[in-house]
């Protein structure tokens, strides 16, 4: 039987009461004068009054309770054939001798600290040396361009950065530097230093006065005895920002608190993922996403588990067996990844031979997120695993599930296409446009009732109105999750698409507003849109629709060549941007509104109706037509 109905009741009844119980689990320096403060920040705050440190209860604590030799952290890293690992004593020092670092140049409490760093265990090192001093970091995805990397400086405005001398992607070395280098002389703020961890594949070129080695300055802390002690911080001060896409080019600098987070993360621990301290936990994503930051650092290892960090592929590293290897080699117990990961194994393997060579005994669960988990990949996964597979809902903004199937509850029944439940802090409603709440079992817009739980967002980076404008105006009294769906009577959540223009391509969130400006850029351009249409493997990929100027001559071909190198330059090759079609005209309302649902039904082959405010219906066949032409419908 699971304990679930009976939680979530608790919640229901007493909020206050149930945050605070599962506080008990953080060490605090001094205890919250208030669990929920409703008065504070822009819908209340969580653990008003408290003093905490995370770098402390993830690391420090478990020494002083006696886990300093057990593993923290495993890295694994088949792209350059190494692992390594730390106890949590030795990641203990690393982490306080790499804050004495960063004290040395200058970073004191609140000042902000970019990491534009590779899937390397310096990554989990600077995050934590950043908690230590309360320093606010903020970490890069290395897929993203200079000019995404820039507008992040100009935004946190960071002190310091730390990045490396390069990434390695299958078949190709990342060149960080030059990518670092670039942003910042496109940016408007200038870090004082930057911090470089230089990589035998590719070292980089230093600029004399701002760069630091990374290895030379922490060789030079340790002899000289430097440890930065945990600095004693409010509960609600930000841990961290994390930006993500929003509807325009300009991403939303999601702030995380220290308290509020602590106490979610190390709840989900046990509640959802059903693990306990000293066993291996895997979340095999990017610590550039909020995956990577709550269930590669913060959580694991708040938990007092060992954390695995991959440098590597679920395929061509060096094959569909890679992840299969990973968990026997470390005795990984709970796997957390993207179903698009899933996906690429199953188009290698289809047999799921590989598995076979590997002894998976300690394997106990499966938990995907980051994307509709299709049922055929669940499926899948389930027949040839043999373990339950869990699919859990939740954003950049949550840090943790909204819905889940809490297995260390007692676990509930799996529905394919349904990530389950509400977890407790998550009141769940479903409203149609003008806010009215939908019977049962039909779609509308998922809201959730505030206040947010902890570890949810206090607001965006020193932007309290975008915050209210992007996620409570248009629901009042709600949060606004922009994903669509609904709730079957066993109150089994469905979420089915977003109601904005993001789209998620291989578990990445892109926005296509962001692209559209991008490409709005080019001269030949004058006007397109960006829609998302439906692939096998990432789940959705960009296809870019441009109209030229009137009087451009110019190769087709070239132009359209040129717009896809033009959002690889300016975005990145995370977008998977590779699809430029030019047509005659983009199909508009009569008050001049694209259509790029219907433009999006039409490349996905789905029913579509013409719409009644369409400005001239002929447009949709000359797009059909480019469609068939290129291959992208039949
Ligand atoms: N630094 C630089 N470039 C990167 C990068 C990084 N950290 N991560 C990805 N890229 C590049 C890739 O090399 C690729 O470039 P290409 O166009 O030259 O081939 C491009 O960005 C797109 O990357 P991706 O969408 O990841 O596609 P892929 O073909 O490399 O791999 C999968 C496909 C499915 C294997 C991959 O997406 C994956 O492992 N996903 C796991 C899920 C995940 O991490 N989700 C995050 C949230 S949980
Ligand atoms: P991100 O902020 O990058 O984690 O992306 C969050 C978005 O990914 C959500 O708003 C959803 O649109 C989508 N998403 C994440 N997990 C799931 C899931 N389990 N099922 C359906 N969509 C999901």
């Amino acid at each position: 039987m699971s304990r679930y109905a009976e939680v979530y009741k608790g919640w229901r009844a007493d909020p206050e009461g149930f945050w605070g119980k599962a506080a008990k689990e953080i060490d605090w320096y001094k205890p919250w004068d208030k669990v929920f403060d409703e008065n504070a920040g822009v819908y209340g705050r969580w653990f008003t009054g408290a003093q905490c440190n995370t770098a402390y209860n993830c690391l420090d604590r478990h020494v002083a309770g006696g886990r300093a030799d057990q593993l923290a952290l495993i890295y694994d890293s088949p792209v350059t054939d190494q692992v390594k690992t730390y106890t949590y004593a030795e990641l203990t020092e690393e982490v306080a001798v790499f804050a004495a670092v960063l004290h040395d140049l200058g970073v004191v409490r609140g000042e902000r600290v970019i990491i534009y760093l590779p899937m390397i265990p310096e990554a989990a090192i600077a995050m934590l040396a950043c908690a230590r001093i309360g320093a606010v970091h903020s970490v890069v995805f290395g897929g993203f361009a200079a000019n995404e990397l820039a507008t992040r400086i100009d935004d946190a405005q960071p002190k310091v950065i730390v990045s490396a001398s390069c990434g390695i992607e299958p078949g190709r070395i990342v060149k960080y530097k030059p990518l670092l280098d670039e942003a910042i002389e496109l940016s408007s703020a200038k870090p004082a230093n930057c911090v470089i961890y230089q990589r035998p594949m590719q070292e980089a070129a230093m600029v004399e006065g701002r760069d630091v080695d990374w290895r030379a300055a922490v060789e030079a802390a340790r002899k000289a005895g430097q440890r930065a002690d945990c600095a004693v911080l409010e509960a609600t001060d930000p841990l961290y920002i994390l930006y993500t896409s929003g509807t325009t080019g300009e991403p939303k600098g999601v702030v995380r608190d220290n308290g509020g987070h602590m106490v979610a993360l190390k709840w989900t621990m046990k509640a959802i993922y059903d693990t306990e301290p000293g066993q291996v936990y895997w979340a095999a994503s990017d610590v550039g996403w909020v995956v990577g930051h709550s269930y590669i650092v913060y959580g694991p290892l708040l938990q007092g588990c060992t954390t695995v960090l991959y440098e590597g592929k679920p395929v061509g590293t060096p094959d569909a067996g890679a992840f299969w290897r990973v968990i026997a080699d470390h005795k990984v117990e709970t796997l957390f990844t993207a179903p698009t990961a899933f996906r690429a194994i199953k188009k290698e393997d289809p047999e799921g031979k590989l598995i076979g060579d590997y002894d998976l005994s300690h394997f106990r669960t499966l938990y995907l997120a980051g994307e509709r988990a299709d049922p055929d990949t669940l499926q899948w996964a389930e027949d040839k695993l043999g373990v339950p597979v869990i699919d859990h809902w939740w954003q950049t903004e949550t840090a943790w599930a909204i819905a889940a199937n809490p297995v260390g509850l007692g676990r509930l029944p799996v529905v394919h296409g349904s990530p389950a439940v509400a977890m407790p802090g998550y009141e769940i409603h479903v409203l149609d446009d003008a806010g009215h709440e939908v019977p049962v079992g039909q779609t509308g817009a998922i809201v959730i009732k505030l206040p947010l739980p902890p570890g949810c967002l206090p607001t965006l980076w020193q932007k309290d109105e975008r915050f209210k404008e992007s996620y409570l105006s248009e629901f009042p009294g709600f949060y606004e999750t922009s994903d669509a769906g609904f709730v079957d009577k066993n109150g089994y959540i469905y979420v089915m698409s977003r109601t904005d223009d993001i789209i998620n391509v291989a578990g990445h969130r892109l926005s296509t507003g962001g692209m559209e400006e991008v490409l709005a850029a080019h001269p030949d351009v004058a006007e397109c849109a960006v829609i998302g249409i439906a692939d096998k493997l990432k789940g959705q990929l960009p296809v870019g629709l441009l109209v030229l100027n009137a009087g451009v001559e110019r190769d087709p071909a070239a132009i359209e060549k040129e717009a896809v190198l033009l959002v690889r330059e300016k975005i990145g090759p995370v977008a998977a941007f590779k699809l430029a079609f030019i047509i005659k005209r983009l199909p508009k309302t009569r008050s001049g509104k694209v259509l790029r649902g219907t433009m999006r039904k039409i490349a996905d082959g789905e029913d579509w109706k013409l719409p009644a405010t369409i400005d001239d219906p002929v447009v949709l066949d000359e797009i059909t037509d480019v469609l068939k032409a290129r291959g992208i419908i039949g």
